[in-house]
């Protein structure tokens, strides 16, 4: 079994999410929102948040997958595109953690293109180490240097993403 050192508990996530739910009830009251989640990793962390958004919106969900190696720009696609129209909307992209800031950016550029009134980001976890890309997430959970997180949607290699809790995993 692999060792994990908790990190978050659920009180702690829910009352964060909570206050992110709040901050953008208030930015987006006039919007016509659009919350597009990034299977699987912020399924969790979605349905939390969207239930803490008290103004109108609609809910999507994309998938991504790296064509190989992910470090090379511009090498993602969509392994599931949102079914909903983009046009005019105000565009909310729910993601769990953000690490080298790849797999956002390329989402930025793609819904742009694609007639959104407006993109930005929210992450449960803003992981600033290995940051290769300039990228500005609108609201941020938790920040964190460095380490490799499991749970409440956080996967290894597909495990450990049902716990409610957030551990750090250890080798
Ligand atoms: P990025 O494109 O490098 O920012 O990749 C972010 C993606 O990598 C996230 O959506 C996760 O799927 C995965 N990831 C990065 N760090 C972790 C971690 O600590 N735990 C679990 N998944 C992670
Ligand atoms: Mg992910």
């Amino acid at each position: 079994m692999a060792e994990k050192e908790l990190f978050l508990t659920q009180k702690d996530i829910s009352k964060r999410v909570k206050e992110l739910g709040a901050a953008i009830t208030k930015d987006y009251e006039n919007s016509r929102l659009l919350v597009i989640g990034i299977l699987n990793g912020a399924f969790m962390f979605m349905a939390d948040l969207v239930r803490e958004i008290k103004c109108g919106l609609e809910i999507d969900f994309v998938r991504v997958a790296s064509y190989g190696m992910a470090t090379i720009a511009g090498s993602l696609r969509f392994t599931k595109d949102i079914e909903l129209d983009t046009q005019g909307k105000d565009i909310l992209i729910v993601e769990d953690i953000v690490d080298t800031g790849r797999t956002l950016k390329h989402l930025s550029h793609s819904f742009e293109e694609r007639g959104a009134n407006s993109v930005r980001f929210c992450t449960l976890i803003d992981k600033k180490e290995r940051r290769e890309v300039d990228l500005s997430v609108a609201y941020v959970g938790f920040e964190v240097q460095s380490g490799f997180l499991v749970g409440y949607g956080l996967d290894c290699s597909e495990r450990f993403r049902h716990l409610p809790d957030i551990y750090y995993l250890k080798k």
